[in-house]
């Protein structure tokens, strides 16, 4: 079976505080993307799970969220695993902020359940994936849709008017769980307007939805680091975008448009600004 493993954009990240638990209550609202990971499943013998990918560095066994998916999945199930080959080609930047993992272990759920005869619903699989990882059960769903708690206590929202989308990851990626440790000892100075932008989705405000998009991450991240993903920003709004703004734990940073032409523009100017260009679209 192959499917679509789609990336994701957070229009806006906050942090309201630390957990017991080790983990950040959040509040966010994420958007698909059309760009994406093609995820292949293929039962095989003997058993056991194993992850082909074409990125050297990634994992081929349990460490790679897509089999620990796969054995989440028959666990919840409670059914022997299968022998399984995953094969993932690799589109979406690794450690981007943009759930590349957890949106392949995501598609391993979906594309399983499907194998299965659809034993699961969307909402149950979601389940299974928040022990995969916080992101996990938002990938399940996909779409527009306000996550918090975790990541896994997810509201769909109106859908973001249809737009392109100009994204750069810098050569350099960020560690998520050092950037949500350095985040308990900074001030944030600013927060996201969520109620803003769930307005602005509900009205089909699209500039409504870009202006106010934000990320407290952006706050948190080593001044050297933070002023380029600001360099990439400003191309981005000298360019048309209607807003601008740093996806995850970053370091990606993205911008919307309305106008197709400008989005182009945009890309071939960041194309010789390096790092990772992408002009995709919402899905
Ligand atoms: O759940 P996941 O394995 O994707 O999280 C990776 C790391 O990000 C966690 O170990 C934790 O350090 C941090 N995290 C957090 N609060 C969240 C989600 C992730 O502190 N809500």
């Amino acid at each position: 079976m192959e499917i679509l493993a789609h990336a994701k954009l957070n229009l806006t990240l906050d942090v309201l505080g630390s957990r017991p638990d080790g983990y950040h209550d959040l509040r966010m609202i994420m958007q698909s993307i059309a760009l994406a990971d093609a995820v292949t499943l293929k039962r095989r013998e003997p058993a056991g799970v194993r992850v082909y990918t074409n990125l050297h560095f990634l994992p081929g066994d349990e460490k790679n969220l897509a089999a620990q998916a796969a054995l989440r999945y028959w666990e919840a199930l409670g059914k022997e695993p299968w022998g399984l080959e995953i094969t993932i080609d690799k589109r979406i930047p690794v450690c981007a902020g943009m759930a590349g993992g957890s949106s392949d272990g995501a598609a391993v759920l979906r594309a399983l359940n499907a194998m299965e005869g659809e034993p699961m619903s969307p909402l149950e699989l979601a389940r299974v994936g928040e022990r995969v990882g916080s992101d996990v059960p938002y990938c399940v769903l996909g779409g527009t849709a306000l996550a918090e708690g975790r990541g896994e206590v997810l509201t769909p929202l109106p859908s973001l008017p249809k737009c392109w989308v100009v994204l750069c990851k810098p050569e350099f990626s960020i560690s998520t769980p050092a950037l949500f440790a350095k985040i308990d000892s900074v001030r944030l100075r600013c927060r996201p307007d969520t109620r803003g932008v769930i307005a602005a989705l509900e009205a089909g405000d699209l500039t409504g939805v870009a202006r106010r998009m934000y990320n407290v991450f952006e706050d948190a991240l080593p001044s050297h680091r933070r002023s380029r993903v600001n360099d990439i920003k400003n191309i981005l709004i000298q360019c048309g975008a209607l807003g601008a703004s740093m996806s995850g734990t970053g370091p990606t940073a993205f911008g919307l448009f309305d106008d197709e032409g400008l989005a182009q523009e945009a890309r071939e100017r960041l194309a010789d600004f390096g790092g990772e260009v992408f002009l995709t679209q919402t899905v």
